[in-house]
């Protein structure tokens, strides 16, 4: 059967009764807001505007506090996110609120909204992951996620920066955004009524979508309409308390007079104190999860490959999309393996052949050598010969001569008288040993 059918069958099936007295689901609602209360919220602020704009003043006079906070300098070399988790109490109603600061931004070269967009985009994927896990605790888990973005815009009553829109352009699907002139106290009435027509076309012109408190709610559809007219609000923000008649009220004094931060014909200071915390922060919290982390959570799990429909826009299951992805990879992975294989084998061949070319190599080095040493071993054998045969010449002749002279001394000994008979011989055995010798 098809699902409108389906759909049809079970209206048409469901019935209503009327009850005989009191059951007690009515309290249910209370219920509800009992369990809220005993678990706590959290609520997250994301404060992006130039170093010294008055955003931990604001923060403080919000809250009705001091927060902890430092001065950042004019020489960070990046931006950095700084968060910072309180714990604040109202009547019964515990609130964990985080107060994230964009630390260097829009200081000198440091302009890059990056280090912002990677925070909530870490705070998205923080939640993810535990949204993932086989043992889940979002009940008490720590929800970092930026509910709202406060955009700091500086007083100048001339136009947003390109910074300015750049990075609301880069936030507005990841965060809701609240743009506010800061320090509107700098800004005369007429300037500022024009510096907000200017700001608000420039945001419409360059398609960056502010939030706007809703007006589906009928409790506050009118209050947030008037109040969407007001964006973006002009605020003042003071730790001072100056006493105005009787009263104690927070402003800043100037020689000339004094700004009243909750005098809203003085500021908007009160406008966004209500949408902020009074009216809205829940459909704050509410836009962050249905609309921000759910477009992120859609690309990160489309990304993974997974979808709703497959081809010809049927139902898939996450089961199958798991599967089917599961088969993919491991078809992948095999073919990778083999991929690898090959390329070892190859290696290996390759290896091989080169090892062969220089064993020939080396062989054929080492017959040539072999040859070498054959042939000068024979030249010197040739050599030795010739040598040896010199001697014996030599020696027979060195006999030949020692004989003669033995001969010759014997016959001069025995025959003394005959000299000059012997002389003539002499001469004559010294010719002949001459010549044998030469
Ligand atoms: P970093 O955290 O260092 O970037 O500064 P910040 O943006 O938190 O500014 P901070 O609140 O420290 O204020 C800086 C100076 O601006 C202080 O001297 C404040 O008194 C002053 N200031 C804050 N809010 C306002 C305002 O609404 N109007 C005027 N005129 N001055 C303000
Ligand atoms: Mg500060």
């Amino acid at each position: 059967m098809a699902a409108p059918d389906l759909e049809r069958r079970s209206k048409e099936e469901m019935r209503l009764l009327t009850l005989g007295g009191h059951v007690g689901f009515d309290s249910l609602p209370d219920q509800l807001v009992s369990k809220s209360i005993s678990q706590g919220f959290s609520f997250n602020i994301l404060c992006v505007g130039e170093t010294g704009i008055g955003k931990s003043t604001l923060m403080n006079t919000l809250f009705n506090t001091i927060f902890e906070t430092e001065e950042s300098g004019h020489y960070e070399t990046c931006v950095r996110l700084r968060p910072r988790t309180y714990d604040l109490q109202e009547s019964n109603v515990h609130l964990k609120l985080t107060i994230v600061d964009a630390v260097g931004f829009g200081d000198q070269i440091n302009k890059d909204e990056r280090p912002i967009v990677d925070y909530i985009d870490t705070q998205f994927e923080n939640y993810l992951q535990e949204e993932l896990k086989i043992q889940r605790s979002l009940f008490d888990y720590h929800d970092t996620r930026i509910h709202v973005c406060l955009y700091f815009i500086t007083p100048t009553g001339h136009s947003l920066k390109s910074l300015d829109l750049v990075t609301m352009k880069k936030l507005d699907s990841k965060v809701n955004i609240i743009p506010i002139i800061a320090k509107a106290d700098t800004i005369s009435k007429s300037e500022l009524h024009k510096f907000k027509n200017k700001i608000m076309s420039e945001l419409d012109k360059n398609g960056v979508q502010i939030y706007q408190f809703p007006t589906d709610d009928e409790a506050v559809a009118e209050i947030n309409a008037v109040m969407n007219a007001h964006l973006p609000f002009a605020v003042v923000g003071s730790a001072d308390e100056v006493k105005v008649g009787n009263k104690l009220v927070r402003a800043r004094q100037y020689p000339w007079g004094i700004v009243q931060v909750e005098n809203e014909s003085h500021c908007d200071f009160v406008k966004l104190r209500e949408m902020l915390i009074r009216v809205n922060m829940e459909d704050l919290r509410e836009q962050t999860h249905s609309r921000h982390y759910e477009l992120y959570r859609r690309h990160k799990l489309e990304e993974m490959g997974f979808q709703d429909t497959a081809a010809e826009s049927k139902p898939i299951s996450l089961q199958e999309t798991y599967e089917t992805r599961r088969k993919e990879f491991l078809c992948e992975l095999q073919k990778k393996e083999e991929e690898m294989r090959q390329m070892f084998v190859n290696k290996v061949k390759e290896t091989e052949l080169e090892l062969k070319e220089k064993e020939k190599e080396l062989h054929e080095r080492f017959e040539t050598l072999k040859r070498t040493h054959q042939e000068e071993k024979r030249k010197v054998e040739e050599k030795r010969q010739q040598l040896e045969e010199e001697k014996l010449a030599f020696n027979r002749r060195k006999a030949a001569v020692e004989a003669m002279q033995a001969q010759a001394f014997q016959a001069t000994s025995q025959q003394p008288l005959r000299r000059d008979k012997d002389k003539k011989k002499t001469s004559g055995w010294s010719s002949i040993y001459s010549v044998t010798i030469s």
